[in-house]
């Protein structure tokens, strides 16, 4: 009896992990991943990611964005130098979000290190790596999100013509989600653990306040759109990874599984959100 449970428990897990690689395939061509080369990727990005950096007192990349909540590169296994070609596909769909197809300068992972007066974000936690857009790494990461290698011509147009995600509905019906206690299936609120660490998606709350500013949602707005494919509710991470398995929901998510099937009325607006409303 034992055996058998333990035997349908995989078998569980096994269909839930197909589904999510056969809804990442799909979704490879809706979204950036689907337009960037994964083998410039593996031979030229990973490795920017695990250099040392001692010569302007800056920890690596992967020392602070393999762990916690959004986390977008795998642990290295115990010992290894590189990534495992498993972990190097989840690696490219994460950063994937990170850039802007043929916009370097929009793309979060090329302005965040870069220094401010060279024309990068105004501020990245984990310091300034690149002191100038000449630097050989910024300049491998540009032609890697300049180059659109097999894109399909119609995937653009279908990214345009698409529907928009509405910034109103995100502060009025999204956000508050985000905010809300959940004792009853023994959960932690997910401003709990998405408002901090390396590739927060949420601001911290202002001390004392029970809502963001202004200026604060527009931020979350923009990353939390980045963990969407617009009009595609299950191709979404943001509505996947919290859905229990069984409903269609991703594998795992280390945050626990909030909503037990998509007729949860959180899901249903999260996904009307997510189809354009
Ligand atoms: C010492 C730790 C540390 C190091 C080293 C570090 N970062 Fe960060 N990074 C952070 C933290 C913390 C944040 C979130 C707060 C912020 O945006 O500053 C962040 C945010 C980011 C974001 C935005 C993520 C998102 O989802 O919005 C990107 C992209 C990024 N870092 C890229 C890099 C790259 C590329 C390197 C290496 C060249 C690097 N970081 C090195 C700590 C680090
Ligand atoms: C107890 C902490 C915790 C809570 C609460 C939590 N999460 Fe998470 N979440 C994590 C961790 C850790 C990860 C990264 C590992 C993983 O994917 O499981 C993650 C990953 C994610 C990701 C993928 C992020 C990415 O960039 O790939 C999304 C989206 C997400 N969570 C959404 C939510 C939503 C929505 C809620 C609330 C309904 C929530 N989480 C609640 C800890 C939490």
């Amino acid at each position: 009896m034992k055996k058998a449970l333990a035997a349908t428990a995989v078998l569980v897990f096994a269909a839930g992990l197909c589904l999510r690689l056969q809804a990442q395939g799909a979704a490879a061509l809706a979204s950036p991943a689907g337009q960037l080369d994964y083998d410039v990727f593996k031979t030229k990005i990973q490795p920017i990611f695990l250099t040392p950096r001692p010569a302007n007192g800056n920890a690596r990349c992967v020392a602070c964005h393999a762990r916690g909540a959004g986390a977008y590169l795998e642990p290295l296994p115990p010992g290894a130098a590189t990534w495992t070609e498993d972990q190097s596909r989840r690696n490219f769909d994460r950063v994937a979000r990170l850039v802007v197809p043929g916009e370097p300068l929009k793309s979060i992972l090329l302005t965040n290190p870069l220094a401010t007066d060279a024309g990068g974000s105004p501020w990245h936690e984990g310091g300034k790596h690149w002191i100038s857009q000449t630097d050989p790494e910024w300049q491998t990461l540009k032609a890697w999100v300049s180059t659109k290698p097999t894109a399909p011509a119609t995937s653009s147009t279908t990214t345009a013509a698409g529907p928009r995600l509405n910034y109103e509905t995100f502060k009025a019906k999204i956000q508050p989600i985000f905010l809300v206690t959940r004792a009853a299936n023994g959960n932690a609120r997910c401003a709990a653990c998405h408002a901090r660490g390396a590739g927060a998606y949420l601001e911290p709350l202002p001390p004392g306040a029970a809502m963001w500013t202004e200026d604060q949602s527009r931020r979350n707005f923009d990353r939390v759109s980045r963990l969407v494919v617009p009009g595609e509710p299950l191709k979404s991470i943001l509505l996947t990874n919290p859905l229990a398995t069984e409903a269609g929901g991703s594998a795992w998510h280390e945050g626990g599984k909030h909503w037990m099937s998509q007729d949860d009325p959180e899901w249903q607006t999260l996904a009307s959100w997510v189809r354009g409303s």
